[in-house]
């Protein structure tokens, strides 16, 4: 098992695994995928989780693992790795919209907010205006450095 980052190869698959997770991925584009991550086994991507940086701030999206493969810290390794990134680039907080996974991202350091208290640049993700449902959980993680 490997944690890397997505290549444009890995694309057909990412987009595959979010529909079975049930996450939107029509806005992904090419630039999008420049900060995803992929955690393979054998050449078969498990998981990902993608990061959209968005002035000081950056929206954590798509962290999805194969239903297979879930139970084993996939998802806290992928989303650790999008959180270290965001804080080398020096990004204050990292967001993200939620259906399912509230108690998942509040074991991790994440705290439920207003969508309305999301810095402009967030609100204006297409995952924010359009993919995810009103009924979705705003999240917010403040970085240290
Ligand atoms: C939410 C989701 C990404 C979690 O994936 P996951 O790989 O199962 O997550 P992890 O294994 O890292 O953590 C899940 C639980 O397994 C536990 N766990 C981790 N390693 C484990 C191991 N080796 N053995 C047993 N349990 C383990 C963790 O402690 C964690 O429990 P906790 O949340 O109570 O702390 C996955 O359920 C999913 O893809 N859901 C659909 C998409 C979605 O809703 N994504 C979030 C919106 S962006």
């Amino acid at each position: 098992m490997h944690l890397a980052l997505a290549s444009s190869m890995d694309e057909p698959w990412i987009r595959q695994l979010l529909t079975l997770c049930g996450l939107p991925h029509e806005d992904i584009t090419p630039e999008h995928l420049r900060h995803f991550w992929v955690i393979k086994e054998k050449g078969e991507i498990l998981g990902t989780v993608g990061l959209e940086i968005l002035g000081c701030s950056a929206l954590l999206r798509s962290l999805a693992v194969d239903p297979r493969f879930r139970q084993r810290g996939f998802a806290s390794e992928l989303a650790k790795k999008a959180e270290d990134y965001a804080a080398s680039l020096n990004i204050e907080a990292v967001y993200l919209l939620t259906m399912t996974a509230e108690s998942f991202f509040g074991k991790r350091g994440y705290q439920k907010i207003g969508r309305i208290s999301a810095p402009t640049e967030i609100q204006g993700a297409t995952e924010f205006r359009s993919l995810c449902p009103a009924s979705s959980v705003c999240m917010a993680k403040p970085l240290s450095f």
